[in-house]
């Protein structure tokens, strides 16, 4: 049908006849002549047609922008190069123009960014912007070369199974009801964590799979219902085995997709260093700003707000120097502690030290008052505030103050464009066992229930529960949480111990994961591994904040798919096949 691809014409063609397949990416109508960029996969060619060649002039006339054509022609040096243009030395002088395909009103154009819905809606358009095009092919690029790595490392390429039995990750699971067993379901999986396990105890030693993954939750920018990872298992290891493989395999991906060479060594932080320092398990290392714990500087003052969690074990109180942050006016401060309010926090104090030499005149702050100078002086201390800085300060129970100081680190790190233009990667670890749910009243796994304590013996964990530190890590990479993973555990008495704690009980235990705890029995090997979202790195090489934009197909913050409107109703038959009665009213019918 072609000769060559559009954007890979070149000088070497000159006196050629080529035909070039592609759309009309513009078009210049004249009296004499008409300007055709051609665009496709490769590129953009520019196409000229004569009106001397009466007929494909004629055609000519009758395109639109995406407009799918045909074009033959002599290749010839252009009068005036585009240097923007990768074939800009050249174009195609055509002899015959054939439209294979009309594009009549279309519902954007192409080059103007359209809403979000709409690109959803009519995603192939969407798609076809040569930007979503470079986007998509640096995930490509991605998987290929992580393919290439784990192959030549003796790595197993393992399909798991889709319709399975629930794999918690923390979320809800996406259901398929059975058609021969009446009542049951398989469930998606949120993950191949427990299959990758049982290959190990198969033999397999080294696993991976390009897996796709299923859970129902709240979305964002940087979460889908399905998604994708690459799934790695390893037997007969331990933490750093596991963590050396994989940094080596993320230096080697951007190296060779991104030309980037990341530390030699990624930095390592426990989990409670992350949250004291940053505010987060995912810290984003490229911005320079730090919390300071100042409970002790405060424990004495008669100003409740502060001194109550101060000394409430269970409370915090933290402060951020913003340097340079003195000219922020009230109402940007009323901003972010708006701001800080969407992630639990009651109030935002801050000081604004004009001047520090001259002590508490220097300070402008409505709380300076209920502080005397010892509280003043240490809270200024230990920020290390200097004159022209502003100094915020958040109180109250430990996980909100952590929280909501760590999204101000972020936001101000972002809005005052103290965002260093670098790779940050690093590993988090020692991260707690069990999280306990108030709401629940129970424990729940950190990270899921197949991570390993430190601790081997059953008694000691049990002993110390709430304190219990897992053999899990996540590495990071600017600030998003690119891969996670653990050493397992692979003892059936401390797999059902740390059930039981979580507050499964044998029946339960049985039920869920009975072949688990059956596999376990039958000489399992110590093993663990890790997963990386690969949509999430993809999004972070290719320079895009949503994980959307290097999804071919990806679904709305509502968990809809635009372009075939998904999900959508099933015709009553099909329901009683399935054994299904719908309770609610249908939403969307
Ligand atoms: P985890 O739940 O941490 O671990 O997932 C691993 C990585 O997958 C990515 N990820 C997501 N990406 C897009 N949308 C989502 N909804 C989403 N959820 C997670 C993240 C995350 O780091 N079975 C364990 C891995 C293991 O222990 O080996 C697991 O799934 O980048
Ligand atoms: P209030 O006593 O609520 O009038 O608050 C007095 C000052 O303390 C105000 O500047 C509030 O923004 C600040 N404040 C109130 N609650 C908190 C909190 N939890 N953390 C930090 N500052 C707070």
């Amino acid at each position: 049908m072609r000769t060559h691809y559009c954007g890979l014409i070149d000088e070497a063609l000159v006196g050629q006849t080529v035909t070039l397949c592609g759309w009309v990416n513009t078009i210049r109508l004249q009296s004499h002549v008409a300007f055709v960029d051609l665009r496709d996969h490769e590129g953009i060619a520019q196409v000229v047609v004569d009106k001397d060649n009466a007929d494909a002039f004629a055609v000519a006339g009758q395109i639109g922008y995406e407009y799918c054509l045909r074009v033959t022609g002599t290749i010839r040096k252009r009068l005036a190069a585009n240097d923007k243009l990768k074939t800009g030395t050249v174009e195609l002088l055509a002899d015959k123009v054939e439209i294979l395909n009309a594009a009549k009103d279309l519902p954007f154009a192409l080059h103007e960014n359209p809403n979000e819905d709409m690109r959803m809606t009519y995603r192939y358009l969407d798609l076809r912007r040569p930007e979503m095009q470079r986007m998509m092919r640096t995930r490509i690029k991605l998987v290929q070369a992580l393919r290439r790595y784990l192959d030549a490392r003796g790595f197993q390429d393992i399909e798991t199974p889709i319709l399975t039995k629930a794999t918690p990750e923390g979320a809800r699971d996406y259901l398929v009801p059975s058609r021969v067993h009446a009542g049951q379901f398989y469930a998606l999986p949120q993950s191949p964590q427990l299959f990758k396990q049982i290959l190990m105890m198969a033999g397999f030693d080294r696993y991976y799979q390009i897996a796709r993954c299923f859970r129902d939750e709240d979305l964002r920018a940087d979460r889908q219902p399905e998604f994708t990872q690459l799934d790695l298992e390893f037997a007969f290891v331990e933490e750093k085995d596991v963590q050396d493989f994989v940094e080596e395999l993320i230096r080697h991906v951007f190296k060779e997709v991104q030309g980037v060479e990341l530390d030699a060594a990624f930095p390592r932080m426990t989990w409670a260093e992350a949250m004291r320092r940053f505010g987060s398990d995912k810290p984003d290392l490229r911005i320079a700003l730090e919390l300071a714990d100042v409970a002790d500087a405060l424990k004495h003052v008669e100003f409740k707000v502060f001194a109550e969690p101060a000394n409430d074990p269970a409370g915090r109180v933290a402060a951020l120097r913003l340097p340079e942050g003195a000219g922020l006016s009230r109402k940007e401060i009323d901003q972010l502690t708006e701001y800080v309010a969407r992630y639990g926090a009651k109030g935002l104090a801050w000081l604004k030290v004009d001047d520090l030499a001259k002590g508490r005149d220097g300070i402008n702050s409505p709380v300076a008052k209920f502080l005397d100078d010892a509280a003043l002086d240490a809270l200024l201390k230990a920020t290390g505030a200097q004159s022209g800085d502003i100094v915020f300060v958040g109180a109250g129970k430990w996980k909100a103050v952590t929280d909501f100081m760590g999204a101000l680190r972020l936001k101000l790190g972002k809005d005052r464009g103290l965002v260093e233009n670098a790779w940050k990667p690093l590993w988090v670890t020692d991260f707690p066992m069990f999280e306990y749910d108030e709401e629940a009243q129970r424990f729940v796994a950190l990270h899921h229930p197949f991570t390993a304590p430190k601790v081997d013996d059953i008694a000691d964990l049990r002993a110390n529960a709430a304190n219990a530190v897992s053999r899990g890590y996540d590495m990071v990479l600017n600030g998003a949480e690119i891969g996670g993973g653990s050493i397992r555990i692979h003892r059936p008495d401390m797999q059902s111990a740390v059930f039981e704690l979580l507050g499964i009980g044998a029946d339960e235990a049985e039920a869920k994961f009975g072949f688990l705890l059956k596999a376990l029995k039958f000489g399992a090997p110590p093993h663990g591994g890790l997963a990386f979202g690969i949509d999430r790195i993809a999004a972070l090489m290719a320079g895009t904040e949503s994980i959307r934009d290097v999804i071919a197909f990806p679904k709305t913050t509502s968990a809809q798919d635009l372009m075939t409107d998904a999900p959508s109703l099933v015709p009553d038959a099909q329901l009683k096949e399935l054994h299904v009665k719908v309770a609610a009213e249908p939403a969307n019918g």
